[in-house]
């Protein structure tokens, strides 16, 4: 049986351990997710401890699958724009641990997070995935439109240039 939660920072902080462990495992698995192998759990702990910060500011929405009382999958929404920009929300670091894919993970996440950002009064969400990833025949899936692709714009985690493809989705009332 899988749940999803929206977290407060004080049970972000307490899920920190886990989310290592998921975001570890993506990297290691060759997602493109903004790190460089090799990476381990403790080398991720730096980046959660910031995502927590960001969470107990109100900047950042961070959603959890848990499966068994253990988290094995994750997405965020970036709320916090400029003041010209108050309707999008950016949707980041959508990871499932590799043991748990294609039981429907991550489309249960990406609902989730789709409708807090709406409730916000979010009616825009962009983002943006390696071009040639799983991920990105997924989002079309998930109803979300291609923008394009920007070549070389970042890396794989074992190296060499990764072209990125951005999406949008329009949510909740225009
Ligand atoms: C991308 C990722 C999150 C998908 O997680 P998941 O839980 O396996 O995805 P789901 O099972 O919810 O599948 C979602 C939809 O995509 C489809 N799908 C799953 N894997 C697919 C693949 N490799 N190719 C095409 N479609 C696929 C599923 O059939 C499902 O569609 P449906 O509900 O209409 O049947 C997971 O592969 C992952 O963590 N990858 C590494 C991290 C990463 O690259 N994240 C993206 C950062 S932008």
């Amino acid at each position: 049986m899988h749940d999803i939660s929206l977290l407060s920072a004080e049970e972000a902080r307490a899920a920190i351990p886990d989310l290592c462990d998921v975001l570890a495992d993506c990297v290691n698995g060759g997602a493109s997710v903004g790190f460089m192998q090799p990476y381990g759990p403790a080398d991720a702990e730096p980046y959660w401890q910031g995502v927590v910060d960001s969470v107990a500011t109100g900047a950042t929405l961070l959603f959890v699958a848990k499966t068994e009382e253990r988290i094995v999958g994750t997405v965020q929404v970036g709320i916090a724009q400029m003041p010209n920009q108050p309707h999008r929300g950016d949707l980041k670091k959508l990871l499932v641990h590799r043991s748990s894919r294609g039981g429907g993970l991550a489309r249960l996440l990406m609902t989730a997070a789709e409708r807090e950002a709406a409730k916000l009064g979010k009616t825009l969400l962009v983002l943006d995935t390696a071009t040639g990833s799983d991920a990105e025949a997924i989002y079309p899936r998930l109803g979300w439109e291609r923008a394009g692709v920007i070549p070389d714009y970042a890396l794989w985690p074992e190296g060499g240039f990764c072209a990125t493809t951005f999406f949008y989705k329009r949510i909740g009332e225009a």
